[in-house]
């Protein structure tokens, strides 16, 4: 069959990577994708959001499937306007139509979703600029540091943790005034927990569910978890406190009870769910879910599925998930990120990037590349990430340093601290 992966980031190579693995797949598509992942497919210059190139692309292309890699086409309808389309109606699609995509598209939606289905959440009041009064009535009630989220995407920026109140008190504000634009005209005040996060990923066909390899990511640029949030430095699979008790809490006490709300709720979901926790005294509560994969977690979790991830792909686009078993890698997965000096804040593009190929016993995923006709250039603040294998996390990482070594480009950086806190 023809597959065409929406996205163009090294999660969109990494489930390249692992659908090309599959006898099944004829040939593969990215739209747009990166230098990277033409080697391994057809790349075609598309915006994720432009859905009428998208259908034109599936129709020359005698697409089957389409996987969709990033949440904002699913937000915005990609899976709905399939649906309502006679000549894109039988193509399969794995990305939940904008009901289902609302859990990733609005904290308050999310948050609600959880009290109505009894999903362990923080504690939360949705404050506009119709009861900020309320709002700050709230935050008095709780402890520092206060968390404020913009309802609406934001890029992964739209979350604020503070320690004062008064900051805080003066932060709503500037939320609600349109500090994220239309994102924060609802703010959701939430108490603080304290724990270590994992990344659970579920597939699902809105019936049947399949667990996927957890993770841990790495968002914050320094070592030590310090300084500003990126978008993933680094991703660990297994993680160690994510025990079959802690894993069978998290089945159900949030997995199940999600999917079942869906149901309930007349909301047709076929994709991903991934489940953001932090581990408060061995008990699983939510942090946020993301109607997709991870990235970086993907360029690990990739790594530890044994099973055709066609089939599983299938499964969930058609609703016979659960005619379909995943076999998991015991061994550890690592992958670290290489990105360009100044990120997440400003930071220069268009460096050559040389040595990939001398990287031999680690799997090399592209994130922001392109070709410049001669040379493979970056092209955004994520440029290549570095995946091994190990018998232990420490041996995953040796390996994954070592190669991120031998890819050079100017002002390139990466943390070598990763799993550190496990
Ligand atoms: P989010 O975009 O919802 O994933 O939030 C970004 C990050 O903020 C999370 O990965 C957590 O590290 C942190 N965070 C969000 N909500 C909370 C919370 N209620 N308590 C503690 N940390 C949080
Ligand atoms: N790694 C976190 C995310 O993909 O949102």
């Amino acid at each position: 069959m023809n597959i065409l992966i929406i996205g163009s980031g090294g999660r969109e190579h990494a489930l390249g990577w692992k659908i090309k693995q599959s006898n099944k797949v004829e040939k593969l598509f990215f739209a747009p994708g990166n230098a990277g992942t033409s080697i391994i497919g057809t790349n075609i210059n598309c915006s994720v959001s432009d859905f009428q190139k998208i259908k034109t692309i599936v129709l020359e292309n005698n697409i089957d499937l389409m996987l969709v890699g990033p949440e904002v086409p699913l937000v915005e309808g990609l899976s709905n306007f399939f649906a309502a389309d006679p000549e894109l109606k039988s193509v399969g699609v794995v990305g939940p139509k904008k009901e289902g995509a609302q859990l990733e598209g609005s904290k308050d939606f999310a948050k609600d979703f959880m009290v109505r289905n009894n999903i362990p959440t923080a504690k939360y009041l949705t404050v506009t600029n119709q009861n900020i009064d309320e709002g700050i009535a709230f935050l008095k009630t709780m402890n520092a540091p206060y968390v404020l989220k913009a309802d609406g995407l934001a890029a992964g920026k739209g979350v604020l943790i503070i320690d004062s109140l008064e900051e805080t008190e003066k932060s709503l504000k500037t939320m609600l005034a349109g500090q994220f634009g239309d994102a924060s005209s609802k703010v959701v005040i939430e108490e603080f927990l304290s724990g270590v996060e994992v990344s659970v990923f579920v597939l699902t066909d809105g019936n049947s569910y399949k667990i996927l390899p957890e993770a841990k990511d790495y968002k914050r640029i320094g070592e030590g978890d310090t300084g500003l949030n990126t978008g993933g430095m680094g991703a660990i699979s297994p993680v160690p406190f994510a025990n079959t008790e802690f894993m069978k809490k998290v089945e159900t006490q949030i997995i199940q009870p999600t999917i079942a709300g869906l149901q309930k709720e007349n909301i047709d979901y076929k994709g991903f769910i991934f489940l953001g926790l932090i581990n408060v005294n061995n008990n699983p509560f939510v942090i946020e879910y993301n109607v997709r994969m991870g990235d970086p977690e993907t360029e690990a979790v990739m790594l530890r599925i044994k099973s055709d991830f066609v089939e599983l792909l299938e499964g969930a686009a058609n609703g016979t998930l659960n005619e379909k078993t995943v076999e998991f890698d015991n061994r550890t997965a690592v992958t670290v990120m290489l990105v360009s000096g100044g990120y997440p804040e400003s930071y220069e593009k268009g460096k050559v990037i040389s040595g990939t190929e001398n990287v031999t016993d680690s799997i090399v995923f592209h994130a922001g590349t392109k070709t410049n006709g001669e040379n493979v250039i970056t092209s955004g603040g994520r440029v290549i990430s570095v995946s091994s294998y190990g018998e232990s996390i420490a041996e995953a990482l040796e390996i994954s340093y070592k190669n991120a070594e031998k890819i050079q480009f100017d002002k390139k950086y990466y943390r070598k601290d990763l799993g550190f806190d496990l």
